[in-house]
């Protein structure tokens, strides 16, 4: 396993959702963090068909571009009646016509894909938020790390916080969804403490222990 020592990355990515999550987490760590938006770097195709593959696709990409390490993300929700659908497609899900993205719209697409399948009560509506981060070097070399957060959707969505899917995921044990949590509360991670709720945050403890001795 490589380690990072510089102290200087680009989050490879142009979701700012996602943006402002990896600098929560990577900002009390003392690094500094570009991203490929502010940089205007051109979004590579998602070709993949898994999150690891997407996720090296982004990081590779950024990492080429800038001459710098790149941490990038690949995540998603995986439904148990969909067959783990939308998973390496939930951004897609989002998408219109004229490739702006619509989250109230993807939840209801959710819904009644849930519906059509007759997922009604809790237990047959039990999902994970998957998150694979991918830190890349200029040279090619790449490390991943994968988080996961077992839960269940819920209908109607709850909650104004956070991004994309988290009004109507909540995850096992709570009774809250991440669009009811703070930050602080969906992420649950700390430098050195041994917790970590989202798959973001559970991503980012194994790419902190491994590559930083955090
Ligand atoms: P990606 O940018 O291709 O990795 O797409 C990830 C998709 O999953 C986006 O549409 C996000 O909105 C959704 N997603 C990933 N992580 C989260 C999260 O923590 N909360 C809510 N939605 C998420």
């Amino acid at each position: 396993m490589r380690k990072l020592d510089d102290k200087t990355l680009v989050v490879a990515s142009h979701n700012a959702g996602k943006i402002r999550e990896i600098r929560d987490l990577i900002g009390p760590l003392g690094f500094e963090a570009k991203s490929a938006a502010d940089l205007n770097f051109v979004e590579p195709e998602e070709t993949g068909t898994t999150f690891e593959e997407n996720a090296t696709i982004k990081a590779l990409a950024s990492a080429r571009a800038s001459g710098l390490p790149a941490l990038s993300d690949d995540s998603g929700l995986a439904i148990d009646a969909l067959d783990g659908a939308p998973g390496v497609y939930t951004a897609n899900w989002a998408e219109r016509e004229d490739r702006s993205r619509d989250f109230a719209m993807a939840m209801e697409k959710v819904e009644r894909a849930l519906n059509e399948k007759g997922a009604m009560t809790p237990e047959s509506r039990t999902a994970r938020f998957v998150s694979v981060l991918c830190l890349a070097w200029p040279d090619g070399h790449v490390e991943l790390f994968r988080g996961e957060v077992e839960g269940q959707v819920v209908w109607p969505p709850r909650g104004t916080s956070g991004f994309g899917y988290d009004p109507v995921f909540q995850p096992k044990g709570y009774d809250t969804t991440f669009g009811e949590m703070t930050a602080e509360e969906k992420h649950g991670w700390k430098p050195g403490d041994a917790s970590a709720l989202s798959h973001r945050a559970r991503a980012f403890k194994l790419f902190a222990e491994t590559c930083l001795g955090a």
